[in-house]
């Protein structure tokens, strides 16, 4: 069987980790492909409630193996402490690998990270301040570690010697702050390969032989499309790709091999960070909707941004992604809300504009297009067959379809598993 790659087409937070969770059941292989622990999945099941932002979250079946793949840039520390706290609850993680490709987050990365943002002043981007930015340009300027590079006492002395000097140059000249030291961060680094060493392997033939083999993989996507750094909001982006293309170059599964891709949206919108947001709303409607759906970071807990469905924005995200279908979430959300607005459109002036600007200065001076539709204020989080859903719901969905000229093959009506609307099964 091919593989399933779910991706974000908004700005993160969709709701994929509860879809790829749902997903998984199905799967034997589930891999991420992209970010780091910048990412943050709530899942809720049967074990509790779990903030995960490395380790996939098929982690939870004794079937899946899951993968984190050569386009994750991986904090060894945040790592450790993820699958401590899984093991403490009870979750076996021995079905789990790690891209010996996969780069590192070192210290000079969380420094750097915090420094340039506080450079940046009034135009600082937001970033979770995990280091992401600095480790993928340290991946395309050739200077990364990678998890391999964990295997050899040797190698990761050298290389991370000769890279502190390196950072320091910039830590202490540039930015005036402390250097450090190698001899410690190679101590702190060797500690980590001493706990993950036995996970690092080659994932590409582990997921070659999976796809001979016909099992079910599924590639979970990491933030959204919208913050991806070639279609997203430029420069308010991360730095590698939550896309369907960034799905195949992070794990080494060519297109070819795609069966299925799903986009999971919001019914309406949410930020997190700095950069334009055409449908943010600032009124009572947000912090209604912030608080109903406790739109907090799961990584930083910073309050999110709110706002309408931007279907501009969303066909952009289907086009780019090649969306055989949406999974739409937090549907039970709206349910109490006489009237809902999808942007249809931006307006520029007296100029219509039907297609989201590349440049963020076009996009700030985009005001939306609204259409209303009613409301269904009923309770939603019951319903599990579609047809079950009030009218104006399904009304709503239909026009997202019609709008992203992409069909809904999942609602999400709440955040538990059993929560859920499934129109196309998988598998
Ligand atoms: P970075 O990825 O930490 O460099 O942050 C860059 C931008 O992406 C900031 O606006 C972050 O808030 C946003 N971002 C990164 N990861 C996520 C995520 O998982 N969900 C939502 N926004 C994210």
């Amino acid at each position: 069987m091919p593989a399933i790659i779910v991706i974000g087409g908004q700005w993160g937070d969709e709701g994929k980790g509860k879809i790829v969770e749902l997903l998984a059941e199905k799967a034997r292989f589930v891999v991420r492909y992209s970010g780091g622990n910048n990412a943050g999945h709530t899942v809720i099941n049967q074990y509790g409630e779990f903030g995960l932002h490395l380790i996939p979250s098929g982690i939870f079946y004794p079937g899946v193996t899951c993968v984190i793949g050569n386009g994750v840039v991986i904090d060894p520390a945040s790592l450790i402490q993820e699958m401590e706290s899984l093991k403490a609850k009870g979750i076996d993680i021995s079905n789990f690998f790690i891209s010996e490709r996969a780069h590192m987050v070192m210290p000079y990365h969380l420094l750097l990270d915090a420094l340039e943002e506080e450079a940046r002043g009034a135009g600082a981007i937001g970033t979770t301040r995990r280091g992401i930015g600095p480790a993928f340009v340290d991946k395309t300027g050739r200077q990364g570690l990678r998890a391999g590079d964990l295997l050899e006492r040797e190698v990761l002395s050298k290389r991370i010697a000769e890279m502190v000097t390196v950072k320091n140059g910039f830590i202490t000249r540039v930015y005036g702050a402390a250097p450090l030291s190698a001899g410690d961060v190679f101590e702190k680094y060797w500690g980590y390969s001493q706990v993950l060493s036995r996970y690092i392997v080659d994932t590409v033939a582990l997921l070659k032989d999976a796809l001979a083999r016909k099992d079910l993989v599924m590639l979970e996507g990491a933030q959204g499309t919208l913050l991806d750094p070639d279609f997203g909001t430029y420069p308010y982006v991360t730095s590698s790709y939550p896309t369907a293309g960034g799905g195949c170059q992070g794990s080494g599964i060519g297109p070819k091999d795609i069966s299925r891709i799903i986009g999971v949206f919001k019914a309406y919108s949410t930020r997190v960070g700095g950069g334009p947001m055409p449908t943010e709303l600032t009124d009572e409607t947000a912090t209604l909707i912030r608080e109903r759906a406790r739109e907090y970071g799961t990584t930083t807990g910073r309050p999110r941004r709110c706002g309408w469905f931007d279907a501009v924005a969303g066909a952009l995200s289907v086009q780019v992604n090649s969306l055989t279908g949406m999974a739409v979430t937090r549907l039970d959300v709206l349910d109490i809300l006489p009237t809902i607005k999808i942007c249809t459109a931006y307006k520029s002036g007296d100029r219509v504009v039907q297609r989201f600007p590349a440049q963020i200065d076009l996009l700030e001076k985009c005001c939306p297009v609204y259409e209303e539709l009613p409301g269904w204020l009923t309770p939603t989080s019951g319903v599990r067959r579609y047809r079950d859903l009030p009218l104006a719901a399904r009304r709503y969905l239909r026009r997202l379809e019609e709008l992203l000229a992409c069909p809904v093959d999942i609602v999400s009506v709440g955040a538990r598993r059993e929560e859920t609307i499934m129109i196309k099964p998988v598998g």
